[in-house]
């Protein structure tokens, strides 16, 4: 039995019964990492590593179905930054997650392999789902959320990202979304907003549930109306996501970005006050163990001269590099909300200008399934956008994680799997005239020189 039988039902728009009667083939393609070649980038600076190298792209061996589990047929996944990690097994190699995750009993076990299929959102089909399974049946068009966790851990039931069992799809666990097929709990599935081609739907989830939980969700920094907030990387990943959310909230964004093309983006999407860092030269350290605070006063009266007030929120990510400059710059008794290390994870800043101006520091991470649920609402009623920029076939996996390396491509990079071409999988056109071509497609607009 070979994935094109499925890809076929799919294109030919089969009924669930359809897809339901074909076998689901032994092996399938997928982007992974080799056990073989875990230190293959030992001793080498990390801007040097080349997920080229790292990224194979191949016939993987289908996993057994759990119960509580479905089979989708991708039709579109994207990288994540945590895709990037695994190419060049920093901080370490995903084979000690694997390794780990298959400890925790009989299915996990499965997990144990000698390649990592990695990815961290889809779109897709589902195409088979395990007898426990309730909501959802083959033919349902999906997306899926990043979250893996047991329900019979009892924090899980308080938030599921307390869970001691919670882990990454495609990055803590094997079987990710950059392949043909993916074995997922059926706890992380949602319904594909209608309008989106296969494409556009794939890239949201992990970037726009993360940066939900830190900004809006009960969780997080809970910004109201009227807050000031910082965001690091305004058009990157996450950060474009969390500008959208905090003009549609009624905040106040004020982005930083490395180029006037970034910047540009941000004016279209109605971000009016936007910093370029490079061209403000910041430098936070004088050296690789000093911090200069004269720098991150230089920053704090940059956003008050655009603003007149110090942000409320940070939404910070960088890591090492910004952390000193946020936990300044943040207004007496605002937060610094932070989900990430992008430039190393050693964090110093002055505790002083933390404790004597009572601010907070919220850490963060992913979003329970609930806020993701919340989240693919939005996408799905149009209120927030995908920040897709460009999309590349499977085979180009490490290509498109090489760019986000490099931090060569605004927001995300999209990849087709079994989808043959961009553009496909809206089934609700009347929806996306409403909602509008301009502005679902900025950043792809932007990223071919149209704006
Ligand atoms: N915990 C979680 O749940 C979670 C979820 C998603 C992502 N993350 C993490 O969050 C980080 C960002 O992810 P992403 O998907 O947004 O990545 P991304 O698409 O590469 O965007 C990050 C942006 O941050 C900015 N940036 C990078 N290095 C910087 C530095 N040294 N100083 C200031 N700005 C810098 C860049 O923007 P400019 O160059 O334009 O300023 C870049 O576009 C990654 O470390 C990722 O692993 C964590």
């Amino acid at each position: 039995m070979s994935i094109d039988q499925i890809k076929d039902a799919i294109e030919s728009g089969g009924t669930g019964d359809d897809l339901a009667g074909l076998a689901i083939p032994d092996t399938y393609r997928a982007a992974h990492t080799l056990r073989s070649e875990q230190e293959m980038f030992a001793d080498m600076a990390s801007a040097d590593k080349d997920p080229r190298t790292s990224l194979h792209v191949g016939q993987v061996a289908t996993p057994e179905l759990a119960p509580d589990e479905v089979v989708v047929a991708v039709m579109a996944s994207a990288i994540n930054y945590n895709t990037v990690w695994t190419s060049v097994f920093e901080p370490l190699s995903t084979f000690f997650f694997l390794d780990r995750f298959a400890r925790e009993g009989h299915w996990e076990s499965r997990h144990r392999q000698d390649f990592h299929v990695v990815g961290s959102d889809a779109s897709g089909v589902v195409v088979r789902v395990g007898n426990a399974v309730r909501n959802w049946k083959p033919g349902d068009r999906v997306v899926i959320a990043p979250v893996v966790t047991h329900d019979q851990d009892p924090d899980a039931h308080e938030d599921q990202m307390l869970a001691a069992n919670q882990r990454a799809w495609g990055f803590e666990t094997n079987f990710g979304g950059l392949a043909d097929l993916t074995t997922v709990r059926a706890s992380q599935l949602l319904r594909k907003p209608t309008h989106l081609s296969w494409e556009e739907a794939a890239v949201n989830l992990l970037c726009a549930g993360t940066s939900y939980r830190m900004l809006v969700g009960a969780h997080g920094a809970r910004m109201k109306q009227g807050d000031i907030v910082l965001v690091w990387g305004g058009t990157g990943g996450i950060g474009g996501y969390a500008v959208q959310m905090v003009l549609n909230g009624g905040g106040i964004p004020v982005a930083v970005v490395s180029s006037p093309e970034r910047a540009e983006v941000l004016r279209e999407l109605g971000c009016e006050l936007v910093i370029d860092r490079k061209a403000e030269d910041y430098r936070f350290w004088s050296d690789e163990h000093t911090q200069d605070e004269s720098e991150w006063r230089r920053l704090g009266k940059k956003v008050r001269s655009l603003i007149g007030d110090d942000p409320d929120i940070v939404f910070e990510h960088p890591g090492r590099q910004t952390m000193g400059a946020s936990v300044f710059i943040t207004k007496r008794g605002g937060t610094i909300v932070t989900c990430a290390a992008t430039s190393g994870y050693m964090i110093e800043y002055d505790n002083r200008h933390l404790w004597m101006k009572l601010k907070s520091i919220v850490s963060s991470h992913f979003a329970n399934y609930q806020e993701a649920w919340e989240m693919n609402r939005l996408i799905d009623r149009g209120v927030i956008q995908p920040v897709m920029s460009e999309v590349f076939p499977l085979d180009q996996t490490g290509e498109a994680a090489l760019k986000v390396h490099r931090n060569q491509g605004e927001g995300k990079l999209a990849v087709l799997c079994l989808s043959p071409e961009a553009g496909m999988g809206v089934s609700d056109a009347e929806k996306r005239d409403r909602i509008g071509e301009d502005r679902i497609t900025l950043y792809q607009r932007h990223a071919r020189g149209e704006l």
